[in-house]
């Protein structure tokens, strides 16, 4: 049986079936092993792990340890107390996703284009004129506050070969509409939006047979790609223009809230909101993308994965707003109704967290697609959704429907 237990209670002689931390690539991902001496447990809290799931089949059990199951139930009730307590992000989107895409699909590859000139620049030695990420982020900024969607949604198209500058942009997005949600004012959310966009410039200086490095990095090159945010610092502090804010985005996007985190291992509120934002986000992003190491997690996945995390990693406060911005059921997420029907979220709803707008698209007691239409689940009472889906078990891309001309609606 699968269990999850603190990594203080990790033992020799139990088996470790998941270090529960997908979002590194450290030397020990994404290994099972039998856990030999306590040496190993002692790397593993150095590493930054906070706890493990263990196979009770293949190893030590752990009694009281919460089952797989158990831990799925409780991600579950509490994704539905902040349903229930806080509710949509509150503000109204000025257009609708679907109404955006077209704009924001430029502002991506203009974005995209600029992070990877001036990181380049970086890279090369060369000095670059950083002021010209300005009206990228500024795209960005505008693009967020005319509907969150739209942008976030385009941020789970991409390559693995320009991770680093599609994950720049997707933070960027993501931050500013985490702000937003937050309401933090205008100027803050820039900062907090530069920061997002620069964060990982350091990783330039880390050389490239590191950082893509197909398969794990030795505990030298691990070592040596973890110095990126120190790098990132000396080069931002250089930089007039950029703001304290900014830069904590930057120094701090790697630290934890329970003090596992680089490179200062600061805990709680020794580090700032936005560095404590910074580090949600940037997880969130990094499961869901293909990376060399691992396949991309859904976001509706990923979402319950970062709630289940909350606990140790990140500010549970702060984790619910975040789930607030990007939904609990995340644009793209293929979802089962209760009449059996699929169907991919399409719009968030201005009233219910778990009610969106989503586009049917088969019918499994029909084993059939259907012509797509659209159902708004916050003004139906006949629907609802009971769970979500994987695409590939069902042969549906929900990709594909998102980006779609407008589908009727009843
Ligand atoms: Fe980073």
């Amino acid at each position: 049986m699968i269990k999850k237990i603190d990594i203080r209670e990790l033992r020799p002689g139990m088996y470790v079936h998941d270090l529960n931390c997908c979002w590194v690539a450290h030397p020990l991902y994404p290994t099972r092993f039998k856990v030999q001496s306590g040496k190993e447990v002692d790397r593993l809290i150095e590493l930054g792990v906070s706890s493990v799931y263990i196979d009770s089949g293949m190893g030590e059990d752990a009694p009281n340890a919460a089952t797989e199951d158990e831990v799925r139930q409780t991600v579950e009730s509490a994704l539905l107390k902040i349903a229930e307590s806080l509710g949509v992000a509150g503000e109204a989107q000025g257009i609708t996703t679907r109404e955006e895409l077209g704009s924001a699909a430029q502002i991506h590859r203009e974005a995209h284009q600029t992070i990877q000139e001036v990181m380049s620049d970086i890279r090369l030695g060369k000095h670059s004129e950083m002021e010209r990420i300005e009206p990228a982020i500024r795209g960005v900024v505008d693009s967020v506050f005319r509907n969150s969607g739209a942008l976030i949604q385009l941020g789970g198209i991409r390559t693995k070969d320009q991770y680093t500058f599609a994950h720049s942009v997707n933070v960027c997005a993501l931050l500013t509409s985490f702000a937003r949600t937050l309401k933090l004012g205008n100027d803050i959310t820039r900062q907090i939006s530069v920061g997002g966009m620069l964060h990982d410039i350091g990783k330039m200086r880390v050389p490239d047979a590191i950082l893509n490095k197909p398969g794990g990095l030795t505990e030298s090159e691990f070592d040596e790609m973890r110095r990126h945010v120190q790098h990132g610092v000396d080069i931002l502090g250089k930089v007039s223009w950029i703001s304290p804010i900014s830069l904590q985005v930057t120094a701090q996007h790697h630290e934890r809230y329970d003090g596992s985190g680089y490179p200062a291992g600061l805990k709680g509120d020794q580090i700032s909101q936005f560095g404590q934002m910074a580090s949600i986000v940037d997880v969130y992003d990094a499961i869901t993308s293909t990376r060399v190491y691992h396949r991309p997690m859904a976001p509706v996945v990923a979402i319950r994965k970062i709630q289940e995390w909350s606990e140790q990693y990140f500010n549970e406060e702060l984790v619910s707003h975040f789930i607030r911005s990007v939904g609990i059921f995340p644009l793209g997420t293929l979802v089962r109704l209760e009449s059996d029907l699929l169907a991919v979220v399409v719009e968030h709803s201005a009233s219910s967290l778990l009610n969106p707008v989503v586009r049917v698209v088969y019918d499994t007691g029909k084993r059939s697609r259907v012509a797509p239409y659209d159902l708004d689940l916050s003004q139906q009472s006949a629907d609802r959704i009971v769970g979500f889906e994987s695409g590939e078990k069902w042969g549906i891309a929900p990709a594909d429907f998102l980006m779609a001309v407008d589908a009727p609606a009843v």
